[in-house]
């Protein structure tokens, strides 16, 4: 293969990637979009591998053997993976990719460092790695060893199924945390200029332990509801530590798509920002929302009454209404609940009521989540609104119906400044003329906290899985 060869192969795949994201921005493109996702990867994977092929027999050198291990290996591990894992599990699987980004971006820049000739960047051993290439890798291994760290912390957190205390999704925090993380950054940065200037092995390892470090500690302050907001930055992290790394062993694909998926990342991480009211700066530094305090968590306070009816019960309320909101959560996700769902609202359709769905941007586990399943009960695109365009209906609405949400209808957000999600945008339920909430007990959501829409006079909650509830709700329609 030649090198013209390999560059119009990593430029024709460079286009696929962009096309990818251009396809994901929206539902009904998102298909075609993973299409050219898959053909860009699978186009850059064989080129590196002829790349190999092409070096390991210049070089005389049985090195693309350990390679194809390597792909047969990860790539093996990474299918069952991925085949196995539920939908309410990605989030983890994500963060559990993001940290082997970041690892492999820490051990080729450790292999650079230590054998820089193997990877051309010196012609032979023994000479100095020019400057320019040492702040390269100084760059790739530092933000490669924070992503990797901060990663394994968010896959705990996101799990949810260790003691250990800094996988609780509860925020970590202690006094001069903030000044510590600035200390570390500080001496991060300066060895890292003395690596670059000086070429000091000791200083490159004494900030790989530092960057490791600060990468724990910017994410054990952050709590549960603030947790989408770190996996898009996490996303930024490995695409830049990516990219770092392409600039040392001078690959234009690592480079370009290490951008794509940094700076996609990056503006993702902000559009969480700005639809979860949190500062950019704030979350890229690590810490928001520490200062806050833990708030009532449910079943902290003596049991308070609530009003329960059964599911024919909301089927009445429901028949009975000219408008119906449906807000759907993770519990929806969780039972699988959106075939059933789309028949419900069919059947209320024919009735004439009017029915339309609230999507709160962080509802369920991972960006766009609540799109994916109702999309895949076919659910028409124009009767899914985004919270900004559906918020002002609240109040006309005469009922809302919660499937399998709490965190992103909880009044908390807005009425209690000292709550750890104050200031969160809410979708309005509380509004609404009668709210109707489907969930299994009075256990809380993802963020830990009661949540006051439950004890609302207006309220009426339905107990059960969702999917039994809403066939129930179904068959009591008919
Ligand atoms: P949550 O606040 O997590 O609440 C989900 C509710 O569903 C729970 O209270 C649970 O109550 C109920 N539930 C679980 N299984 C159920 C079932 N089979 N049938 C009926 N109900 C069931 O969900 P949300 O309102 O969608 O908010 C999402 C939360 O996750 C936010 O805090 C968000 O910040 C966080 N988060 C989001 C993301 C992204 S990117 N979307 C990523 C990570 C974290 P019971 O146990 O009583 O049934």
């Amino acid at each position: 293969m030649s090198m013209n060869l390999i560059t119009v192969l990593y430029l024709v795949a460079s286009v696929c990637f962009i096309q990818a994201l251009k396809g994901l921005s929206h539902p009904t493109t998102s298909r075609r979009g993973n299409l050219f996702g898959m053909i860009g990867m699978g186009l850059a994977v064989i080129t590196t591998i002829g790349l190999m092929y092409k070096l390991s027999a210049e070089a005389d050198s049985p090195g693309i053997g350990y390679v194809i291990l390597g792909l047969l290996l990860g790539g093996t591990a990474g299918s069952i993976m991925a085949k196995r894992v539920e939908m309410t599990k990605m989030p983890e699987l994500v963060a559990f990719m993001h940290s082997m980004i970041g690892l492999a971006a820490v051990f080729i820049a450790i292999a650079a460092v230590v054998e820089p000739q193997s990877l051309g960047i010196v012609a032979t051993l023994g000479d100095a790695i020019p400057a320019g290439n040492r702040l390269e890798l100084f760059l790739g291994a530092a933000i490669g060893a924070v992503t990797f760290s901060g990663s394994v912390i968010a896959f705990g957190k996101l799990s949810g199924k260790y003691k250990f205390r800094l996988f609780q999704g509860a925020p970590v925090s202690f006094s001069g945390q903030h000044k510590l993380n600035l200390i570390v950054g500080i001496a991060i940065l300066v060895l890292g200029l003395y690596f670059t200037f000086t070429g000091s092995l000791t200083a490159f390892v004494l900030l790989l332990i530092l960057a490791f470090i600060i990468g724990v500690l910017i994410i054990i302050p952050i709590g549960g509801a603030d947790m989408p907001v770190v996996v898009s930055m996490l996303n930024s992290y490995s695409g830049w530590a990516a990219a770092g790394i392409g600039f040392s062993l001078n690959n234009s694909m690592l480079i370009i798509a290490g951008s794509l998926v940094g700076s996609s990342g990056a503006i993702l991480s902000y559009i969480m920002c700005k639809a979860m009211n949190r500062s950019f700066f704030n979350v890229i530094l690590g810490g928001f929302g520490a200062e806050a305090d833990a708030g009532p968590a449910a079943g902290s306070k003596e049991q308070r009454p609530v009003k329960s009816g059964s599911s024919d019960d909301a089927a009445f309320l429901l028949t009975n209404a000219d408008t119906v909101v449906i807000v759907p959560g993770y519990g929806l996700a969780v039972a699988r609940a959106q075939h059933a769902l789309m028949e419900l609202a069919e059947k209320l359709t024919h009735r004439g009521v009017t029915v339309k769905y609230a999507i709160h941007p962080v509802a369920g586990r991972m960006p766009g989540h609540m799109n994916v399943l109702l999309a895949e009960a076919e659910v028409p695109y124009e009767q899914v609104f985004e919270m900004e365009d559906i918020n002002s209906e609240f109040g006309q609405t005469d009922v809302v119906l919660v499937l399998g949400a709490n965190d992103v209808v909880n009044p908390a957000a807005k009425n209690d400044p000292k709550s750890p999600i104050a200031g969160m945008p809410i979708l309005e339920a509380y509004k609404a003329k009668t709210v109707i909430v489907n969930k299994r007990s009075m256990a809380s959501g993802y963020a830990g906290l009661d949540n006051e829409l439950f004890y609302l006079d207006k309220t009426m909650m339905v107990f059960g899985d969702a999917k039994k509830v809403i066939e129930d709700m179904v068959k009591a329609v008919e």
